[in-house]
């Protein structure tokens, strides 16, 4: 049983993380500047307040907690903003990690577990994408992690830090207990807009591209739900604790789903009709990202329980009408 520090821990998945570290056992300890996540997502451990890029704080948090092991969440993750202010990208999410990975390797931590992203992938030649694909980032925000992906290498064979990177596909749903959710600001995802415009807080869900090379002409995505994703996390850090060595893997289902089938999930999981209207493609959309997750099956255990989308959309329905309006009471 571990101390684990949480960078990111009061943000969607970070918090998510910190439930499922406290149910096997571990002590999560949130470390988040509360700029985009929230106190109230910070249930099952203590939180610090600070930034990773401030070192002296870094410093007395890991003097005072004494963690075995981090996951690092923290971290900017809107792709369009990355394309407008790149310098915001680069020193929350490249720069703020060295200096958080400097302070582990000082510290004598030598776990790490990293969030990273499929965007490392940029458009890939073939779906569904395993892990040794071409990474060619078509966006700061994606070059931000696979920046860090490469310096955890060079870290690794310097210093003995010992991390997994793990490339998320698309992050979904919410804790199934309702306890926690997505609560973004701007909110840009797919699902939560969906669900925004079938309670009737937005007029209607813009659809973004309806002649991609795809079955039904929109985007294809590989959606996994939260719980799934963080289920991953504890499973990589007990490889790590097993004296796993560096490496990266994908995290998604394996299965690809399409802007009309999420709208068609929204429908039935709501019982409205999510008002639609038809949009060009947004620039740098990928027409497929799909996850071969085959690695992380084999090498961390990683088999997702929610393997269909409805029920990925049933619990981000349940936490929107629910806890979402109790903590954020945004519309509806
Ligand atoms: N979409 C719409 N309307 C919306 C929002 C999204 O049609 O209002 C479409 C997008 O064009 C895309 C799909 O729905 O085709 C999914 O979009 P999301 O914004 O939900 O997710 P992305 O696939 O763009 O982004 C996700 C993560 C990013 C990560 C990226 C990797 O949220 O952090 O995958 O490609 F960088």
């Amino acid at each position: 049983m571990a101390t684990v520090l949480v960078t990111g821990g009061a943000g969607y998945i970070g918090s998510h993380a910190c439930k499922a570290l406290a149910a096997a056992g571990h002590v999560p300890v949130a470390y988040d500047t509360i700029e985009q996540g929230h106190r109230w997502a910070v249930q099952w451990g203590p939180l610090v307040v600070g930034d990773t890029a401030d070192r002296p704080r870094l410093d007395a948090a890991i003097a005072e907690h004494r963690p075995e092991a981090v996951m690092h969440f923290a971290g900017y993750l809107f792709v369009g903003e990355s394309v407008r202010e790149p310098g915001k990208y680069y020193a929350n999410n490249t720069a703020a990690s060295v200096t958080l990975v400097q302070a582990l390797t000082d510290a004598g931590i030598d776990k790490l577990v990293f969030s990273s992203t499929a965007a490392v992938y940029g458009t890939p030649d073939t779906v569904p994408i395993p892990e040794d694909a071409p990474k060619q980032p078509i966006n700061p925000y994606g070059n931000s992690k696979w920046m860090v992906e490469q310096i955890l290498r060079d870290v690794d064979a310097a210093k003995g830090l010992r991390s997994v990177s793990l490339r998320y596909f698309n992050a979904a749903g919410a804790d199934p207990d309702g306890d926690i959710g997505e609560a973004h600001d701007p909110e840009t995802h797919l699902i939560p807009r969906a669900l925004m415009a079938a309670a009737g807080e937005i007029s209607h869900l813009d659809l973004f591209g309806t002649d991609y090379p795809t079955p039904d002409g929109t985007a294809v995505r590989d959606y996994i739900h939260v719980t799934d994703l963080v289920a991953a996390h504890v499973q990589a850090l007990d490889y790590l604790m097993a004296g796993g060595r560096t490496d990266a893997f994908n995290l998604g289902t394996g299965t690809g789903i399409s802007v009309r089938q999420i709208i068609a999930a929204a429908d039935r999981v709501s019982g409205a009709k999510t008002p639609v209207r038809e949009a060009p493609r947004r620039e740098g959309d990928p027409a497929s990202l799909i996850a071969d997750p085959s690695r992380a099956a084999k090498i961390l255990g990683f088999a997702p329980k929610f393997t269909t989308i409805d029920p990925i959309v049933d619990t981000a329905w349940q936490w929107y009408r629910g806890g979402f309006q109790t903590h954020v009471g945004r519309g509806a």
